[in-house]
């Protein structure tokens, strides 16, 4: 799953940040420690110098004195003096008891024989961590080392409570960068979501809008205006695709009008011998099927110009239903299936021709589909809101694959055999023409019984002589449709799919 860039950026704040303040914290601490260990150190050192004075002039008797006034904290833990013969044993000791027994190695003893500042930190068993300064000294020609010692303890506390400070300090500003840098973040990257949403909204039916471009010339305005710039092209290229397709078709329909109209009269000849007739019906179906191609993309031409008119006056849809159906009564009794028309009269405004045309491509498709010996049912109903006609087969219904977008231009199952094959608009202009009435169209389902195509425009009240007309369900068979519907609607006008 992708993370937004939101989270990712108040993560780096924070990562970066903590850091930060760990190398910081680290240094703070570290070189506290340092500083009050050197002030230790500083007055251990002058303590075991007068120490060493005291023990010097006057022997042991000054020793006692001088530690009990110069020994830092005393009373405290850890707080001792110790003389050490060079052998390391203990001549004299004062203050905490454990001072009785040598607190620093031979070796550190040495050292402070030979002049060198010996200041060491040892963890004692009993006093627990120990800062120790040893000095040397000499009475009456013995030398020897005065021990200075004092507990860590309350350098120990101190660097606590600041590491304490640090961690709770550098926790409120994490929790503050993660506020912030997540309101930042936001704020940086709101006018990019606004662009987003306002590209979404954009699609190809109108490509005419254009994202608002921010008004500082900043990287945004910057990608705000390259996307401008890249819908101005794609809509320049989609025009001139619908410019090149509604040209091109124009340019056929006259041709494919003559051919057809040629091949109609080279058919009426009576000596055509049957290899030559079969050439030519041949040639003249394929005409037809162009020519009802070029007609689809001509209307869809219209549509994409935005032309497409469509009447908005009061129609019957159970006689549209008759008509379509009717149009297409000669394939189903090619195909032996059994074309059925159901329903009631059923109010509708819309324009008569062009819902035809609508009904029509809904049975031819369903007469494709369908095997030998089924039925195609259209079937005209009403609910209180709309009114519609549902076009059924027992075919194989909809491919899944093709579902979503079978109302789309050109789409159409790969694995189609010839007799089902066509150019993938008749759907798309069903679409066109349902939306042009406010209307709507989709699929259901029926599998293992085939597909029904649905279409639904609003309802409107049937006039008050149809009322008398009724005479409940009439069913129509392909053979009766052959012969014509009782009622036509009137203002039906010829259609390009016929
Ligand atoms: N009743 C149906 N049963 C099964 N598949 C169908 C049915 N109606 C449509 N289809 C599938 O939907 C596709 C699109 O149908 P559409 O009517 O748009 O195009 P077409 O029939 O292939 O070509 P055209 O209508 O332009 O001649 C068809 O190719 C077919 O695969
Ligand atoms: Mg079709």
């Amino acid at each position: 799953m992708s993370v937004p860039i939101r989270v990712r950026l108040t993560a780096w704040y924070l990562l970066v940040l903590t850091l930060v303040l760990v190398a910081l914290g680290t240094f703070v601490v570290v070189r506290l420690r340092e500083s009050l260990t050197a002030e230790l150190d500083r007055s251990l050192n002058l303590a075991a110098t007068q120490i060493a004075s005291g023990y010097r002039s006057e022997g042991a008797k000054d020793f006692h004195d001088v530690a009990r006034t110069v020994l830092p904290a005393p009373g405290t833990r850890g707080s001792s003096t110790q003389v050490l013969s060079p052998g390391g044993t203990v001549r004299l000791s004062d203050g905490d008891p454990m001072a009785r027994v040598a607190l620093v190695d031979a070796v550190a003893v040495r050292a402070a024989l030979r002049g060198t500042s010996v200041a060491q930190t040892r963890a004692h068993p009993a006093a627990g961590s120990l800062r120790l300064v040893a000095v040397p000294v000499t009475r009456r020609g013995r030398r020897g080392v005065v021990v200075v010692s004092a507990s860590l303890q309350t350098i120990d506390q101190s660097v606590h409570r600041v590491l304490k400070l640090l961690v709770v300090g550098g926790a409120g500003a994490l929790a503050l960068v993660a506020v912030g840098g997540w309101w930042l973040a936001r704020k940086a990257l709101a006018p990019v979501e606004r662009i987003t949403t306002h590209a979404e909204r954009i699609d190809a039916d109108d490509l005419s809008d254009r994202v608002t471009v921010p008004r500082a010339r900043d990287e945004l305005g910057h990608l705000a205006r390259t996307l401008n710039a890249m819908l101005d092209r794609v809509q320049e290229g989609v025009l001139a695709r619908e410019r090149l397709v509604a040209d091109a078709s124009h340019e056929l329909r006259a041709p494919l009008a003559a051919m057809r109209a040629e091949l109609d009269v080279s058919l009426r000849h009576d000596e055509l011998d049957d290899a030559a007739r079969r050439v030519l019906e041949s040639t003249r179906d394929e005409v037809v099927r162009m020519s009802r191609t070029v007609d689809d993309l001509l209307l869809l031409a219209r549509v994409d110009a935005g032309r497409l008119e469509v009447l908005h006056e009061p129609v019957d849809l159970l006689a549209i239903a008759h008509a379509g159906a009717r149009d297409h009564a000669a394939a189903a009794r090619e195909a032996g299936v059994a074309l059925v028309v159901t329903g009631d009269r059923a109010g509708a405004l819309g324009d008569a021709a062009r819902l035809r045309q609508v009904v029509g491509n809904l049975v031819d498709n369903a007469i494709r589909y369908s095997p030998p010996g089924s039925a195609v049912r259209v079937e005209v109903w009403a609910t209180s809101a709309e009114a519609g006609v549902t076009v059924a087969d027992e075919g194989p219904g909809v491919p899944e694959d093709l579902r979503e977008r079978v109302f789309e231009r050109f789409a159409r199952a790969e694995a189609a055999r010839p007799r089902q094959a066509g150019a993938g608009l008749g759907l798309a202009i069903c679409r066109e023409i349902a939306v042009a009435h406010a209307g709507r169209i989709w699929i259901e389902d029926r599998r293992p019984h085939g597909s029904a195509l649905v279409v639904a425009l609003p309802r409107v009240a049937p006039p008050d002589e149809w009322a008398e007309e009724r005479h409940g369900r009439r069913t129509l068979t392909s053979s009766a449709l052959s012969r014509g519907p009782r009622t036509e609607p009137s203002n039906t006008s010829p259609i390009p799919r016929t």
